[in-house]
């Protein structure tokens, strides 16, 4: 109730575009941008920093009672902090995405981010892109998306984007990567990545931004003129 605009969820693999996608829909829609991704890999770089294992649910559940995780918007765009501390760049190693990937699977985390999620949206006016925004976090989301492209097509991407950062890595290591932690992320037993009965398919291999972002866009504005 006297909610001011639409919750829109976006799931799907990583590598398909979601945040690029999602940060540009939402601009066009004068939406807030909730990277769901960035928050679990605040925790991941947290634990690593305090040496907790991905699997000490106990030190995991201290370190997010005593974490403020925040999006701020400089320079027209968005950064996460951490307490304060931008980690923006931090939490985007390969090191980081591995270590996110178990640290996500954990229950406690989960819990916590949840909470903070469908507080941060609660005004609605949001799109929320993750793994598990449509099924779990957000199951009465106005508007659900499955952003998906070919594992290739998405290792390639990610293989690109790590270069333009000057990062070593190899096209196949890349791939087989991105396919190990679709697994991961598809396989683990506490909100794993699944796409919503009711969810909008778009696979973007093959598509440009501009034409995966047309598409969603009038799928938004049509649910917007109902709302
Ligand atoms: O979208 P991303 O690549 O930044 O996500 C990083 C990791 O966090 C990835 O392994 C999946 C996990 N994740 C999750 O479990 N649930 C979410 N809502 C978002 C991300």
């Amino acid at each position: 109730a006297g909610r001011r605009g639409l919750i829109v969820a976006i799931d799907g693999p990583s590598g398909a575009g979601k945040s690029t996608i999602t940060k540009l829909l939402a601009d066009r829609l004068g939406y807030i941008h909730i990277d769901t991704g960035a928050m679990f890999r605040t925790v991941a770089l947290a634990a690593s920093r305090a040496g907790i294992a991905p699997d000490n649910d106990a030190s995991l559940a201290g370190l997010c009672a005593g974490l403020e995780i925040a999006f701020v918007r400089t320079n027209g765009c968005c950064r996460v902090t951490a307490n304060g501390e931008d980690v923006t760049d931090a939490i985007r190693t390969p090191a980081i995405s591995t270590l996110t990937s178990a640290i996500s699977a954990r229950k406690v985390v989960r819990d916590v981010l949840l909470r903070l999620q469908r507080h941060m949206a609660r005004e609605g006016g949001v799109i929320l892109e993750g793994r598990d925004i449509g099924t779990v976090v957000f199951p009465d989301a106005d508007v659900k998306f499955f952003l998906s492209a070919s594992v290739e097509e998405r290792g390639r991407r990610r293989y690109l984007e790590l270069k333009a950062k000057g990062q070593e890595v190899s096209l196949e290591e890349t791939i087989a990567a991105v396919a190990r932690r679709d697994e991961q992320d598809s396989g683990r037993e506490h909100a794993p990545l699944r796409r919503a009965d009711d969810a909008v398919d778009i696979d973007s291999t093959g598509l440009s931004i501009e034409e995966v972002l047309d598409r969603m866009e009038s799928i938004v504005r049509e649910r917007e003129r109902a709302f």
